[in-house]
């Protein structure tokens, strides 16, 4: 018992340490930026969950109605898939309508970096399929080395345009990561949203409620209490643009007036309208996706939309090597 207490300390430990490097890096560079997995704490987790049931929002429940109408296709191309392995879990919700359609699943194996939401969503896994062997593992889906534990076949599940989180070069290199921890008889599924008229994307990234506001500001709470830090909260603002020419939402917090704020021990200066970066969402038209995959080692091989094409599911197969 002391050993697991004591690794999950030193685990604890490692992941400050992280935060910290990483924060420090990023308000020291030009221009300033934070990595976007960073929202994810507790109480980001949360509020990225509220962020999905907004009105605005459009991404959560598009896909959820194409992968309720996909689901049994989804089955019969997974006929033989053993384990599901899921990038950047969050809560697990979607995932319920694959799991349900995919008869013959022993595993599922969410991965995600935030550990009390891994396990909450874990234990209501496992007590609603009690036949399912459900093995979490915490850690950044970009720096898994391997999932030497998991049956294969494998089929790996990306949902929620977390693909457009990444550049289309971390997209690419994630794409052929995943090919190779799921194998040559692998398969990935993976949610996309679609260019469509900036004001709906704009609207979707700035809700009218200041959801999406407290999610990114929450950063800085989180810097406040981890990193012993002073944000005054009130005195940035988020801010997200769609970069029409770039086909991405741009999210950032700006400091509404100059100020200096120290973070664990060191002291950074802010401009009035300065903006530190926190996390970009790509959008991808059908051929631009597959423009994107080719080449990583899997290839696309079907791919359903809503009728209103707000948002695509890619069925992705592994090219054999
Ligand atoms: N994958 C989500 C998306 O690109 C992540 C997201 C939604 C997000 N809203 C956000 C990230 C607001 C940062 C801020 O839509």
């Amino acid at each position: 018992m002391n050993l697991s207490v004591h690794a999950m300390e030193t685990v604890a430990d490692e992941d400050h340490a992280e935060f910290e490097r990483a924060v420090l890096a990023g308000l020291g560079a030009a221009p300033r930026a934070i990595p976007a997995k960073f929202l994810y704490d507790a109480r980001g987790s949360a509020l990225f969950d509220a962020i999905c049931d907004l009105p605005e929002y459009y991404l959560t429940r598009s896909e959820a109605a194409i992968l309720r109408t996909a689901a049994p296709e989804i089955a019969a191309l997974a006929a033989s898939t053993r384990t599901l392995v899921e990038f950047g879990s969050g809560s697990s919700v979607k995932t319920r309508l694959l799991l349900d359609a995919l008869r013959g699943l022993r595993g599922y194996a969410p991965i995600d970096v935030s550990r009390e939401h891994l396990d909450t969503s874990a234990q209501r896994l496992r007590r609603d399929y009690p036949r399912l062997v459900v093995d979490p593992i915490c850690a950044d889906y970009m720096a898994l080395e391997s999932l030497a534990r998991i049956a294969r076949p494998a089929l790996g599940f990306f949902p929620g345009s977390t693909i457009g989180n990444l550049t289309p070069e971390e997209a690419r290199s994630f794409l052929r990561r995943a090919r190779r921890l799921l194998g040559d008889d692998g398969a990935l599924v993976v949610g996309v949203d679609t260019k469509k008229d900036t004001a709906a994307l704009h609207a979707a990234y700035n809700d009218s409620a200041g959801v999406t506001a407290a999610f990114t500001l929450n950063l800085l709470r989180r810097m406040n209490r981890e990193l012993d830090a002073n944000f005054d909260l009130s005195a940035f603002s988020h801010e997200a643009s769609y970069d029409a020419a770039r086909g991405r939402i741009e999210i950032y917090f700006r400091s509404r007036r100059p100020q200096t704020v120290t973070v664990a021990g060191r002291t950074f200066t802010f401009a009035e309208g300065e903006r530190v970066h926190t996390e970009y969402s790509y959008k991808y038209g059908a051929a631009e996706f597959e423009a994107l995959v080719d080449g990583t080692g899997f290839e696309p091989w079907r791919t359903w939309t809503d009728p209103d094409r707000l948002f695509a599911v890619h069925h992705l197969v592994s090219i054999r090597s």
